[in-house]
């Protein structure tokens, strides 16, 4: 069995793992577990671009007020300050590293606007500005002789503790992580990595639903992993569905319609051609996400369609194809001209704004373990992600864990007596099917009974039957020879009940938590923590 050794272990090759890796490789040697090819992550995704203030006309106090807005009043305030001020001095290092963004001359940046910004203030990359960053920072990765990526690993959990044989009581806090067990895809074995530090970069979560705008490395892998090694995580009930993902049932993952095409004046019109967001919010069409998902809805649940439209066609064709020539391109092969036709769009997973605990050194609950990016929970966030604000994010917490790790790495060591993966009494799994009808099933439970608009009645139907879903994986899982599959099924199920077991928790209406049962906002401010 492979048992190998890094000063500095990274799960997950998107941004946030990236990022810090880069800055990591100055203090020692950094091994990147990604679990399939190297690009592959929501980053590279990532249309819209990332917000900072760089402009005179705006200002960090206008920044922190939009973020604070449209988290609905839980975001924590001095992480918002802190993440809004440290952000052009992150975003000039994204440029060093070779990112390019568009222009509109030598000194100014073409900033764009997003629902929620009261102000330009989004920096792109035409409207791929994700695939730009991850093209940038890989090539910056492969320079250096610190770094080596390790594709088509899979995380599997973490090595605490428990797996030296000594019981750990989740309240206590006195969980260390050595490392993790690892499969390696390619060989189908299972190898074990100990590490000094070891960063969960494993990014987001939107597989949990049918539908969603995440490729299919999104299954919540890294949130799984901490709270099954007694890990704190907060905030899951809060799930960003984006209003305008292209509707196209028999494409899956859906396609992102940017919410630059409305912050470039596309609106929103029923089937009939009304503009409909004015009825629900004063900033019409580019409220914050929260507030158009549920319009959009409500407009879906009046018509009996399962679609919108996004008009876009006053705008010259120039420019919209200028600014956005991916998603005309897009658009064209199913045949639809955006600038001379509406769009179809419908509301899709998007964003996860809770996860892994972190406090303002993106340290978890768990020593030694950092988290970064989608997966984590900082406080920023609150109930509803400002657009834009998580690409940010992940650079302003992989800088800020980089810090704090520069300070304690000298003082750790590895763990000895970690036993190898045992895996004397599985057996081959021969059905499939098995595996896939549960995740069919757990998706489309959580798209029908924990979706935009919940109840207590629907929660506690998905709950049960997750229940049954776990019991049933569970015991596969233990029996059978691991695929990636089945692992990342387990983190769906699992992932799936730490959002409903959240949603229970949360008594009121806010942000992106909405209930027909407690419709309001309740007087107490509270983060729910699991
Ligand atoms: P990711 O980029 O998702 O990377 C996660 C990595 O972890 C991947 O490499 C994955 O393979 C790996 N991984 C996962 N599980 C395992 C495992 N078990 N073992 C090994 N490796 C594992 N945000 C913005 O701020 N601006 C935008 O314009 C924007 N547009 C978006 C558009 C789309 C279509 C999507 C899907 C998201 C968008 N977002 C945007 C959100 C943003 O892209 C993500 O939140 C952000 O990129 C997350 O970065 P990350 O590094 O945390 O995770
Ligand atoms: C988009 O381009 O609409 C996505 C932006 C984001 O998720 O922040």
């Amino acid at each position: 069995m492979i048992h190998r050794h890094v000063d500095f272990l990274v799960i997950g090759s998107g941004i946030a793992g990236l990022s810090f890796a880069l800055k990591a490789a100055e203090l020692g040697k950094v091994l990147i577990v990604t679990k399939s090819n190297e690009d592959e992550s929501n980053t590279k995704y990532a249309q819209g671009g990332v917000a900072a203030v760089v402009d005179k006309s705006d200002s960090f106090e206008k920044h922190i007020a939009d973020t604070q807005i449209a988290g609905d009043g839980l975001c924590h305030v001095e992480v918002v300050e802190n993440v809004v001020k440290e952000a052009p001095e992150r975003i000039k290092e994204l440029i060093d590293y070779g990112t390019n963004f568009d222009k509109v001359d030598d000194e100014h940046y073409d900033l764009a606007r997003e629902g929620g910004h009261s102000n330009h203030r989004i920096l792109h990359y035409k409207d791929i500005t994700g695939y730009e960053i991850e093209r940038a920072l890989l090539e910056k990765v492969h320079q250096h002789s610190n770094i080596e990526i390790l594709t088509h690993y899979f995380a599997i959990d973490l090595i605490t503790q428990h797996h030296q044989g000594v019981h750990v009581d989740r309240s206590t806090g006195d969980i260390r992580c050595f490392g993790i067990y690892a499969l390696n895809t390619r060989s189908n074995t299972i190898e074990t990595f100990l590490s000094k530090v070891t960063l969960m970069a494993s990014g987001g979560a939107g597989h949990v639903y049918a539908s969603t705008t995440n490729p299919t490395i999104a299954t919540g892998d890294g949130i799984a992993m901490v709270y099954r090694a007694k890990g704190k995580v907060r905030n899951m009930e809060f799930i960003q569905f984006h209003p305008t993902s292209l509707y196209n049932p028999k494409e899956s993952p859906s396609f992102l319609i940017s919410e630059a095409v409305r912050g470039f004046g596309g609106i929103l019109r029923r089937a009939t051609g009304e503009s409909f967001m004015e009825e629900y919010d004063e900033r019409a069409s580019l409220a914050p996400r929260d507030i158009v998902a549920r319009a959009i809805d409500n407009e879906m649940k009046k018509s009996g369609l399962d679609f919108v439209y996004l008009d876009i066609t006053h705008r010259k064709r120039a420019d919209i194809i200028a600014h956005f020539p991916n998603i005309y391109e897009k658009c064209l092969s199913v045949g639809l001209d955006m600038t001379k036709d509406y769009i179809p769009v419908t509301p899709a997973a998007h964003y996860l704004c809770g996860g892994i605990m972190v406090d303002e050194k993106g340290k978890t609950s768990i020593q030694n373990l950092y988290a970064c990016g989608e997966c984590s929970s900082t406080g920023l966030h609150g109930a509803n992600r400002l657009a834009s604000n998580s690409l940010l994010e992940a650079v302003v917490y992989a800088h800020r864990i980089f810090s704090d790790a520069s300070s304690t790495l000298h003082t750790l060591d590895y763990a000895t007596n970690i036993p190898s993966w045992d895996e004397s009494k599985v057996q081959l799994m021969n059905e499939e099917i098995l595996v896939t009808h549960n995740l069919r099933e757990t998706q489309k439970l959580m798209s029908d009974y924990v979706g935009i608009v919940r109840s207590d009645f629907r929660l506690d139907r998905a709950i049960r039957r997750l229940g049954f879903l776990y019991e049933e994986t569970e015991e596969f899982y233990k029996n059978t020879k691991l695929s990636v599959k089945l692992c990342e099924l387990r983190n769906v199920i699992q992932v799936s009940y730490l959002i409903v077991r959240s949603a229970m928790q949360r008594k009121e209406s806010r942000g992106l938590h909405y209930t027909t049962d407690f419709p309001y906002k309740s007087e107490e401010l509270k983060d729910t923590v699991l």
